[in-house]
């Protein structure tokens, strides 16, 4: 994604209260900072921030984290969130791989991971996707309870259900066509919307961190017969409110 700095970036960045120009000392000061015991959902790449905005008003009783490793496309999600009044979200200029500076074991809850980039190149790159199991291994070190996913990649796809399967994530909800079935407009990111728009199919799944090492794998609708119904992806939002 490139983005140009627009007038608005720098102040958007000092003045906007839900940047958080220093996360690294609210580690394990999460609740204390949102001022309430509600879950914490992070999304890694949010980008400009259509989808966090959205589910921040749409689950006030959730907290929303957004992280983006490139300040300007992070504060046009901020400034999204603010203009379109939605429920606040805290957003934070960072790389994934920083994670374990950021929160402590237990604080996040749930993981967005959105149409991250695909490295095509699997030989050299696989290690740069963010679903590659050093990775895995960071979010399970978290504690982070289960990650959406979607992208519009198979290459992508097909490796991230096989690295979360062999770090004993159990997957549920798969969709290979997500967009066979009419989703909620409000929680379609702007990647989704360009990709689905140019007919291509939209992959999705949910993780959920299962015992260490493999065992008891459980997998369903691992062939994607049956796309999820629009409001699927939230469901365990609601369950949590
Ligand atoms: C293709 S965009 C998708 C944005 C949004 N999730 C969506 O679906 O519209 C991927 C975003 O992830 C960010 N990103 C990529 N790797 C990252 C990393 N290691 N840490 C933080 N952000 C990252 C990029 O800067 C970019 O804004």
């Amino acid at each position: 994604m490139r983005t140009r700095k627009k007038p608005w970036t720098g102040r958007e960045l000092s003045e906007n209260r839900g940047v958080i120009n220093e996360p690294g000392e609210l580690r394990g000061k999460w609740k204390e900072y949102f001022g309430n015991n509600n879950p914490i959902h992070l999304e890694i790449g949010c980008g400009k921030g259509k989808f966090l905005a959205a589910a921040a008003s749409a689950f006030p009783n959730i907290n929303y984290i957004g992280l983006e490793r490139d300040p300007v496309i992070l504060a046009a999600a901020a400034r999204l969130n603010r203009v379109t009044a939605g429920a606040p979200a805290a957003y934070i200029v960072s790389d994934v791989e920083n994670l374990p500076e950021l929160f402590v074991t237990g604080e996040i809850q749930a993981l967005y991971i959105q149409f991250c980039d695909p490295w095509p190149n699997k030989k050299k790159w696989a290690k740069r996707r963010l679903t590659h199991a050093r990775f895995l291994n960071i979010y399970r070190e978290l504690g982070i309870e289960r990650i959406y996913f979607k992208t519009d990649d198979r290459p992508l796809f097909e490796f991230s259900m096989e690295q979360l399967s062999e770090n004993g994530w159990i997957i549920r909800n798969v969709s290979r066509n997500l967009h066979t079935v009419p989703q909620d407009p409000r929680f379609i990111t702007e990647y989704e919307s360009k990709f689905a728009a140019q007919g291509l199919p939209i992959y999705k799944l949910e993780a959920y961190s299962g015992p260490p090492g493999g065992e008891k794998v459980e997998r369903r609708n691992s062939q994607d017969e049956e796309p999820d119904k629009a409001d699927d992806v939230h469901a365990q939002e609601k369950q949590d409110i």
